[in-house]
């Protein structure tokens, strides 16, 4: 029998990954986080020092890539790996990088029942035959106000407008890029994130009701 796939896609700091952890939680799903796989690659540039322009150098980084970890780490949600991950997720060579690595965990755990796997273009390009796709919406200043709070809460120093301007930025650089860029799949569910966390839930029960 095939893995269950549910995808959800949206924006930077939509509540994708809060969603995603809910569903895999409740209905025991693995949830993997594309993200954070364009964080990881990010992170590897940064430390070898190869310019983001640079794209024969990143080819040649890639290719020399043998294991990429998977787990979270808070090292990987600076500001400067957000960017430079918006950055180098543009090109079609790293996006087939990280759709195999995707497409590898999937094919590599067939015992699991199913995936909740979060990003852009997950349901849009990733994985087209999904059996669940969603897709966040929040407005831009709700989702500034809340990592704004995240980053006072967890010690960091943070300014409002930086981040809205931030969040404003990246929204710009997926949503208009040639290579997959952010859309609402077809036939995806919109989940209106902009209200209380209970209420999204709502909206997410009744959509897993036959899972
Ligand atoms: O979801 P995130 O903020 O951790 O993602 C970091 C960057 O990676 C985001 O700005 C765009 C890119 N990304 C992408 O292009 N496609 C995905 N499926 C996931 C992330």
């Amino acid at each position: 029998m095939r893995n269950i796939i549910i995808t959800i896609d949206g924006p930077a700091a939509s509540g994708k990954e809060k969603i995603a952890k809910f569903i895999s939680r409740k209905w025991k799903f693995k949830h993997l986080d594309s993200g954070l796989l364009y964080r990881r690659l990010a992170l590897i540039l940064l430390k070898d020092e190869i310019n983001d322009r640079d794209l024969k150098k990143i080819k040649k980084r890639i290719e020399k890539i043998k294991k990429i970890s998977f787990q979270k780490s808070k090292k990987l949600r600076t500001q400067e790996i957000s960017q430079l991950a918006s950055k180098i997720a543009i090109h079609q060579f790293v996006r087939q990088y990280v759709n195999n690595l995707q497409y590898n965990f999937v094919n590599k755990h067939k015992k699991i029942r199913g995936f909740v796997i979060d990003g852009r273009d997950i349901g849009s390009v990733v994985f087209k035959k999904a059996d669940l796709k969603l897709y966040i919406e929040v407005n831009s200043e709700i989702r500034a106000k809340r990592r704004y709070k995240q980053l006072i809460d967890s010690g960091e120093k943070s300014i409002y407008r930086k981040i809205l301007k931030d969040i404003k930025l990246r929204d710009k650089k997926d949503k208009l890029r040639k290579n997959s860029p952010l859309v609402i799949p077809d036939e995806a569910h919109i989940i209106n994130n902009n209200y209380s966390f209970k209420n999204t839930i709502v909206q997410i029960n009744k959509l897993m009701e036959n899972f």
